[in-house]
């Protein structure tokens, strides 16, 4: 009997454990997701000012109301024209007169020519040079920054930036601004 008993108490204890351990991790992920507030939680990119007419301006909505792509265009957004704040490991706070957004030196819209003129041989270089070759010698170059790896998304998401710029252009690969 006695055993029997100990054995209940025994069983009872290890339910209770296990409920407090559910309802801690389902506490930290609602809290994670609803009340931190911290940046690494949340799929959802910070609105800067300006995104809403770009979006209309470029036909961002093409691309659908909200998705992957369309967060990660939103995301090279913020690149381009809050480079500093979004892409810190590759920038200089100290940086002193050094421009602090690619914004600073180009249009988007020349982005969006750059890209659909990557992947060229540079004849001074004699070799191709891709798109984010140049996104990468820019953080590293006029930025003053260092350089991030070709697959960082502070070089991937500048790059779906231009695509969807150059989509909403109509840019065929190899167009150039005409002289007017
Ligand atoms: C201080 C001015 C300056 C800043 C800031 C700057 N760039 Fe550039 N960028 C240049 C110059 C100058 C060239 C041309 C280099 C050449 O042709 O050798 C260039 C070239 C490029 C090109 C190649 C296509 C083209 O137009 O020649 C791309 C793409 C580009 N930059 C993207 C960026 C991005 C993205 C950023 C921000 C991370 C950035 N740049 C920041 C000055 C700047």
């Amino acid at each position: 009997m006695r055993i029997e008993r100990r054995r209940e108490a025994r069983a009872n204890a290890s339910r209770r454990k296990r409920y407090a351990m559910v309802a801690l991790i389902a506490a930290f992920v609602l809290w994670a997701h609803l009340a931190s507030g911290v940046r690494v939680f949340r799929s959802e990119v910070t609105p800067e000012p300006g995104w809403d007419k770009f979006r209309v301006d470029y036909g961002i909505g093409h691309f659908g109301e909200d998705g992957q792509f369309v967060r990660a265009v939103q995301n090279g957004y913020n690149l381009v024209y809050h480079t500093r704040k979004y892409a810190p490991r590759f920038t200089r706070d100290t940086a002193g007169k050094r421009p602090d957004s690619c914004a600073a030196c180009h249009t988007v819209e020349d982005i969006a020519y750059g890209f659909v003129n990557s992947d060229r041989v540079d004849p001074k270089l004699g070799r191709r040079v891709s798109f984010e070759d140049r996104v990468r010698w820019c953080y590293a170059g006029p930025m003053g920054g260092f350089v991030p790896t070709t697959y960082d998304p502070v070089v991937r998401d500048i790059r779906l930036l231009a695509r969807a710029v150059a989509h909403h252009l109509q840019l065929s690969e190899g167009a150039l601004r005409s002289k007017d």
